[in-house]
């Protein structure tokens, strides 16, 4: 169903409730990966231009319910100014007379950034008083937070019921746009690349990828052992999920008898478990012995995963192939991110989500030469599975 768009809207003079996802990655208040936060500027500027006040409510990390200075959101307010060209204004509440009056302050044109909605304990329960509560300050609601769209909480879902309008706005409309294509009528050959550590985070997009008949299934990082173990090689102390063995054997399996060419890794980087500064080696997967914990994809397999993205015309990548934050073992990902790079300009469309391959796309440079990053983790991994997402559910049809 299509839902209303904030273009629909008449923003002049209101006041405007927007919830972005400014869950951003944070080290001694600076922060490291703005890629959510130049996500949102677009609706932002748009808010702007057509003479409204813009007010911007996110959580960030996973307080306790109270007020925690780590996880404030004034940071945001800072690099958001820095990236908006403009002074943001910051309430130290997001509801109350701290809210209330900072809003009142607001000129037409203005932006103010709301303190962590996870504050208060309303927010996650999707409490009606504080939907209410948060209702308040707007004339209008938005909702630009594809990344947390899969949440039912207070901000994305419960206000909707206390405004008179609900919409989406221009972020979400784009990854709903270019998401919906891609799991709706994707050009053919489609190749999926799935990573992390495991099998269970991702099993509800690999059955709905398998269901829609991808072509190809590139399969890495830690996940990958679960598979191998269920297949009979010994895994040494690489993670394994031991619940899902047999999940994996049927993934193999539905796979082949719908055609779909899965792959896994054929060699890794291993250390051994008692030397692991001394002992970095690339081995094929057979070779492993007891004390060995694979740590990343092998330069073979970089190698074999490269080719079969050649010729690709659709491409959704999801999750590092390996220990991505601890080099050298991020050489797989990049590896990884530089062919999604190149079968991109040799005419891909590819999209490419979660925190750590979009990192990895950032990190090497190439964030211009694949065709979309998606802004959500967890929301993108549900959407491509096919669920309903609750935060998009609750806007106003159009
Ligand atoms: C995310 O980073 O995936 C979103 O911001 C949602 O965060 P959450 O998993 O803490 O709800």
């Amino acid at each position: 169903m299509k839902k209303k768009s904030i273009r629909d809207l008449n923003l002049n003079g209101k006041r405007v409730f927007v919830r972005v996802d400014f869950n951003v990655p944070i080290k001694e208040g600076e922060v490291t990966d703005d890629t959510r936060i130049r996500g949102a500027l677009p609706t932002i500027r748009y808010i702007i231009e057509n003479g409204g006040k813009a007010i911007l409510a996110s959580h960030l990390g996973r307080p306790a319910g109270e007020p925690d200075p780590a996880f404030s959101l004034r940071p945001v307010a800072a690099k958001l100014g820095e990236l908006l060209g403009k002074k943001v204004a910051f309430a130290e509440d997001c509801v109350g007379e701290k809210a209330e009056s900072a809003v009142q302050m607001l000129e037409e044109g203005g932006v103010l950034l709301l303190e962590n909605v996870r504050f208060h304990v309303g927010e996650k329960k999707n409490d009606a008083d504080f939907s209410m509560a948060l209702s308040r300050l707007a004339d209008v609601y938005v909702n630009d937070a594809f990344g947390t769209a899969h949440r039912a909480h207070a901000s994305t879902a419960g206000i909707t019921e206390f405004v008179d309008e609900a919409a989406a706005g221009l972020l979400m409309e784009k990854e709903l746009d270019v998401l919906g294509k891609v799991v709706e009528s994707p050009e053919r050959p489609f190749v999926a690349i799935l990573g992390g550590a495991k099998v269970s985070d991702k099993l509800p997009v690999i059955k709905s990828l398998i269901e829609k008949k991808v072509d190809k299934l590139l399969i890495g990082g830690a996940m990958a052992y679960t598979f191998f173990k269920a297949m009979g090689y010994t895994v040494g102390k690489s993670l394994v999920e031991d619940d899902m063995l047999e999940t994996a054997l049927e993934i193999k399996k539905s796979a082949e008898d719908a055609g779909i060419t899965l792959l896994l890794p054929t060699d890794h980087q291993v250390v051994d478990s008692f030397d692991p500064l001394n002992s970095r080696r690339i081995i094929p997967i057979d070779f492993m012995n007891a004390g060995l914990v694979g740590l990343d994809i092998g330069t073979e397999t970089s190698a074999i995963y490269k080719k079969a993205l050649e010729g690709a015309k659709t491409i959704i990548w999801n999750g590092p192939m390996g220990m991505f934050e601890e080099k050298p073992f991020d050489e797989g990902t990049i590896a990884i991110a530089n062919a999604v790079a190149e079968a991109t300009d040799e005419g891909a469309f590819s999209v490419v989500g979660g925190g750590d391959s979009v990192a990895a796309i950032n990190e090497a440079g190439l964030a211009d030469r694949v065709s979309h990053i998606s802004t959500g983790g967890g929301a993108t991994l549900e959407f491509l599975s096919g669920e309903e997402l609750p935060g998009v559910a609750a806007l106003d049809d159009a």
